[in-house]
């Protein structure tokens, strides 16, 4: 089955068509980029996809299913994630968390344990499992929550701008995860690092109400479909197009 299958999907608040005419196949093991502007309808994409937004039209698919149903195949880290990193939790609670399901009060079983190791190991963070996640660095809080999102094994792993806020070592290291990551599942990245994702995904979106450019992460080629420079960073060794 497809993860991702959007026709001709369009979403409104109020009188604001904030997506339109969106048509995005995503298929198994691929690594997608979403990048654009901010207000451009990044976030309400993977809503969609998470079943969070009702669309106005157009049809959804995830995994076949409508993504209320899909969903249970998805992690997702959130862009501004809705917990208080002051709040006395250690980093083993916090992914633990991922493996709650709604309507089920059946206590943590062995399982859930082992998931959350396998998860805390995958991002390096094992060693931090005991520790209060208020005393860790944003990168540091970003792996956890990405073991949150994997500990449910997903097939469908969307992170909405997981390297914002964190030196370009630690974005290096979380994209040489998601590499890893994507032999086992479909990641979909929305990312404002356009230089440095090109290295490292399948494919770019680019998204502004519609998607201007979807294909490979050809800079020139993007920039010359998204209407206007596109202005990277330039990250030494990396094509900077203005
Ligand atoms: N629940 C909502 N109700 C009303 N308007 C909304 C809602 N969510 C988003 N919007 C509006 O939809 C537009 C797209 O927002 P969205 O958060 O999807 O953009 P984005 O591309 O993720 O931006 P950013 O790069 O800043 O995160 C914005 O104009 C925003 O104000
Ligand atoms: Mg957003």
């Amino acid at each position: 089955m497809i993860p991702v299958m959007l026709r001709d999907v369009s979403v409104c608040f109020g009188a604001e068509r904030v997506l339109e005419d969106i048509n995005l196949s995503i298929g198994n093991h691929e690594f997608v980029a979403i990048i654009g502007p901010n207000g451009g309808g990044k976030t309400t994409l993977l809503n969609v996809i998470l079943g969070l937004v009702k669309t106005s039209g157009g049809i959804v698919r995830v995994f076949g299913k409508p993504p209320e149903e899909g969903r249970k195949f998805v992690g997702y880290l959130p862009q501004r994630p809705s917990f208080d990193p002051s709040f006395p939790i250690s980093v083993y609670e916090v992914v633990l968390m991922g493996r709650y399901r709604r309507w089920s009060l059946r206590k943590y079983t062995e399982e859930d344990m082992k998931a959350v190791e396998n998860a805390l190991h995958t991002v390096g963070m094992i060693d931090f499992k005991e520790k209060s996640i208020g005393i860790l660095s944003g990168g540091q809080i970003q792996r956890v929550l990405i073991a949150r999102a994997l500990v449910r094994s997903p097939k469908l792993l969307l992170l909405d701008e997981p390297t914002a806020s964190i030196d370009s070592e630690m974005q290096i290291f979380l994209y040489e995860l998601l590499r890893k990551l994507r032999e086992k599942m479909t990641v979909v990245i929305v990312t404002h690092d356009i230089g440095v994702v090109s290295d490292y995904v399948d494919r770019i979106v680019c998204l502004n109400r519609r998607i201007h450019y979807c294909g490979p992460p050809d800079l020139s080629e993007i920039a010359r479909t998204y209407g206007h420079p596109v202005k990277l960073i330039d990250h030494g060794a990396h094509a900077s197009v203005k």
